[in-house]
């Protein structure tokens, strides 16, 4: 086992540092400058094909299911197709309307997860047209589904997902921008997506680089006995995301919210006790996000900012930095601090990190 870890205290922490290959190795052939697009040799659909698309739904379980929401925003952002994600859980028992114009992906890293196997079953079954976004080849998923795309991230042996999540992300950015660029995505917009993802790999290397920073930040807070995760549009998905892994592995109840839906509602649960993890993109709603903090902090609640903007000083009582890409890949590296977070409050608390109680790594069973 030591000589499996090379070095590192357990396989959470090898595969959040594994990241930068990982997604080196989902890129590898399938970025084309000349075009200013993608190649995903698996999915068997030609151009006029993918144009046939109406509708892009992603299904899958867990982590793959709150990927599949950052997918849906990715293939909204850049193809102006119309998208969602849903755990593949429910919709396998909701006697679901399948519709023949609708791209269905599901997502899994083990390609065994039972719930989503039943789900692709029960598509084929009604003629719906599915693709698989697997990471382990000739799983029961990945034959089930006959084409998609693989993840390439490598064996993944820790409970809480981390370098498959991104590279599922970062498959569903390349899937978007196939379909944008069959559409109307511009050769300019293209390009400006295809150099911002040839440098992703580098870019998380930054972030893990910042791991000592993020470990202080979560020594100050791994007291709490609740936190919310607060995001809004592209910072959704990451707040969800987010939350589930403090759950998994520290145990530290974690609620994700939208950050225009706190008022309605959880804003009364804000006190000095509930910290809340902002995301706050520097986009064209860095303004709201900064807005969400101010009424967070008059509440009393501690918050800890997750930017690449240059927020006021003071304004955050901790700052895990990001640094810059295109704003639609943004959640793909705000998740990455997320992930070193979870990880170091469970650290703190002295938690079982690869094994986390009540939980498997693929639930194969009913
Ligand atoms: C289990 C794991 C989760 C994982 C989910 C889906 O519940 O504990 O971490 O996200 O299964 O797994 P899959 O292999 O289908 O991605």
């Amino acid at each position: 086992d030591d000589y499996q870890l090379g070095g590192f205290a357990d396989y959470m922490r090898k595969e959040m540092h594994e990241q930068p290959e990982a997604v080196r190795r989902a890129l590898m052939g399938r970025l084309d400058e000349r075009f200013s697009t993608a190649h995903l040799g698996g999915i068997s659909l030609d151009a006029r094909e993918l144009r046939s698309i109406r509708r892009v739904k992603f299904l899958g379980c867990g982590s793959a299911y709150y990927a599949g929401q950052l997918g849906a925003n990715l293939v909204e952002e850049w193809a102006r197709v119309p998208a969602d994600a849903e755990p593949a859980s429910e919709f396998r028992y909701r006697n679901p309307v399948v519709d023949p114009d609708t791209l269905y992906v599901a997502v899994s890293q083990s390609g065994e997860t039972l719930d989503t196997l039943a789900a692709v079953q029960e598509l084929k079954r009604k003629g719906g047209r599915v693709i698989g976004m697997v990471n382990v080849v000739g799983s029961a998923i990945a034959r089930e589904c006959g084409s998609g795309v693989f993840l390439h991230a490598g064996p993944e042996v820790s409970v809480a997902s981390t370098k498959a999540v991104t590279n599922m992300s970062v498959c569903f950015a390349m899937l978007a921008l196939l379909l944008g660029r069959v559409r109307d995505l511009s050769v300019a917009n293209g390009r400006r997506a295809v150099d911002a993802m040839a440098v992703l790999p580098d870019r998380i290397a930054e972030v893990l680089a910042s791991d000592e920073d993020v470990a202080l930040a979560a020594a100050k807070f791994a007291d709490a006995r609740h936190m919310f995760f607060i995001g809004r549009v592209r910072g959704w998905p990451v707040a969800r995301e987010g939350a589930q892994k403090l759950k998994e592995i520290s145990y530290v109840h974690a609620e994700a919210y939208q950050a225009s839906e706190l008022k309605h509602g959880p804003l009364a649960l804000i006190d000095a006790t509930m910290p809340s993890v902002v995301i706050v993109p520097d986009d064209e709603l860095v303004a709201k996000n900064v807005g969400t903090i101010e009424q967070i902090k008059a509440r009393g609640g501690p918050v800890i900012a997750v930017t690449n903007a240059d927020l006021p000083a003071g304004l955050a009582d901790a700052v895990l930095r990001v640094p810059r890409s295109e704003p639609e890949l943004d959640p793909i590296l705000f998740a990455i601090p997320l992930q070193l977070f979870a990880y170091h409050v469970a650290r703190t608390l002295g938690r079982d990190i690869d094994k986390p109680r009540n939980l498997a790594k693929s639930v194969t069973v009913e």
